[in-house]
């Protein structure tokens, strides 16, 4: 019990200085990088017009620039809870959205189009009643549909919406005009239908109180839109995608011949594997720190509660663990690590790593605190008494007596639960955390495939799980054997 304390303390300290504030003054932008032109994942970096832009202005004002990539649906949320100073994501001004934030003045104008496949039937929005209609979540093509045609099939990338349309899931998709430009431009089977269906502007949001950063973006952006230097930027980028455009395009027509292709495409071009090591690394690392804060939390709980259940003592502290078990059990483990990151650590610049591991940890120690609670019940009440009558105090027949032999009958209880929880980690995208399931994500929204990618990284699961159950396995043998 002490080793784990202990080596949890240590793991905690060293993340916390890892998340102490910096002295140079940091501006914090946040985007969804699956929308080129505007922004998009490189060899590992995000880059684009709006980073781009917000990298030329925060020089001008002297911050250093941290980007940070997250779903579409959180940019103007992460603004408004002050989590970010900054928002640039191809954000369309809308009369909604600007009762929550600043908006700078406009940088761009878009609209929203409509993608189908050549031979659809599907030739202006009239057509679209009765079909399927592909969106991400949370933009303004959403709320369009939505409002005007019907409820949308809604997914977390444009990327994701096309790749659905190639697959046959949806008749058509509705985006912002020039990504839809790039995500077809490696399709010759897609195109994009002539009328628009909306006009809108792109700009920055700010934080309402932040008046000041507002001012001084607004003063350099219209300095650079008088200078050329803006056009110049979004000319630069939109003439690299376009010379870029169907490169990608699988050309073998042997199955053998498109996997190969297909297996170059997602891991090898770009060296896109390397998200997947990345993911792979966080998601160890979340899973192990998790579980050894759920064991600490677990075994207390446990402790206390079943010595409620013998002696009677504890009423207060097995009061409280009452209702951290009903509440952690009773809430999906997504929501527990959105609240913990978006509302317990609001506006605490806080590692997203440590966040995980806290809200996985705490998750783990509820079903653990069962666990180990079940074994303690399962130990012959005479091994207390024996130990009693040998002069132990309680706590000592617990530590030596009670808890070893417990641990041992609840090993495979627990070993499952690491398991659990090494799958579960897989949610941690949703605070835009780069774990295995995550990686996964950004390779299928570079390449708009969706088997590979996602085949790669079940099967990188499933070969963890297969060690872990072997070594769980291993260990068991060996308490058996020490009997
Ligand atoms: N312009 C649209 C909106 O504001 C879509 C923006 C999507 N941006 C992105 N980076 N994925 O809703």
């Amino acid at each position: 019990m002490k080793y784990f304390y202990a080596i949890f303390s240590v793991i905690f300290s060293l993340l916390l200085c890892g998340c102490g504030e910096s002295e140079t003054k940091k501006l914090v932008m946040v985007t969804n990088a699956t929308f080129p032109p505007y922004e998009y994942v490189q060899n590992g970096k995000i880059d684009g017009i709006d980073p781009c832009i917000i990298r030329t202005i925060a020089g001008k004002l002297g911050y250093l620039l941290e980007i940070r990539d997250m779903s579409f649906d959180s940019v103007i949320a992460a603004v408004q809870s002050g989590k970010a100073d900054i928002a640039a994501s191809g954000i369309t001004v809308t009369d909604e959205r600007k009762k929550q934030v600043n908006f700078t003045i406009p940088y761009v104008i878009s609209q929203q189009v409509i993608i189908v496949p050549k031979d659809s039937k599907i030739r202006s929005s009239e057509d679209l009643k009765d079909k399927k209609i592909g969106v991400q979540h949370g933009t303004t093509g959403d709320l369009y549909v939505a409002e005007n045609i019907k409820e949308p099939e809604r997914y977390s990338h444009g990327p994701l919406a096309v790749a659905s349309l190639l697959a046959g899931k949806v008749d058509a998709v509705i985006v912002d005009s020039e990504p839809a430009e790039v995500y077809i431009a490696q399709h010759s089977s897609l195109h994009i239908l002539k009328k628009p269906l909306t006009y809108e502007e792109y700009a920055f949001a700010i934080n309402k109180k932040n008046t000041e950063l507002l001012n001084k973006f607004n003063a350099e952006l219209q300095k650079m839109k008088d200078s050329g230097e803006l056009k110049q930027i979004i000319e630069n980028y939109r003439k690299a995608h376009s010379d870029e455009a169907g490169e990608k395009t699988a050309k073998a027509d042997t199955f053998y011949g498109r996997l190969k292709e297909s297996f170059h495409l997602n891991f090898i071009a770009d060296n896109r594997y390397q998200y997947l090591l990345d993911g792979f690394s966080n998601t160890i690392i979340i899973t192990f720190c998790s579980l050894l804060l759920g064991i600490a939390i677990g075994f207390s709980v446990a402790v206390i509660r079943s010595t409620r259940d013998m002696t009677g003592k504890f009423k207060v502290a097995n009061f409280f663990c009452k209702i951290y078990l009903t509440v952690i059990r009773g809430t999906p483990v997504v929501v527990q690590l959105l609240i913990i990151y978006f509302v317990i650590f609001g506006s605490v610049d806080i590692d997203k790593l440590l966040v995980a591991i806290i809200a996985f940890g705490i998750n783990s120690g509820a079903y653990v605190a069962e666990i180990v609670r079940s074994g303690i019940m399962s130990i012959d009440k005479g091994q207390m008494e024996a130990g009693r009558s040998l002069g132990l105090s309680y706590g000592q027949t617990m530590n030596y007596v009670i808890i070893p032999q417990a641990f041992k009958n609840v090993l495979p209880a627990l070993g499952n639960e690491f398991i659990v929880l090494l799958k579960e980690t897989s949610v941690a995208g949703y605070i835009a955390l780069q774990d295995l399931t995550k990686g996964g994500d950004i390779i299928r929204s570079q390449t708009y495939d969706a088997f590979l990618p996602l085949i790669a990284v079940a099967l990188i699961y499933l070969v963890v799980v297969v060690i872990l159950t072997k070594l769980l396995g291993i260990l068991e043998k060996r308490l058996k054997q020490n009997e």
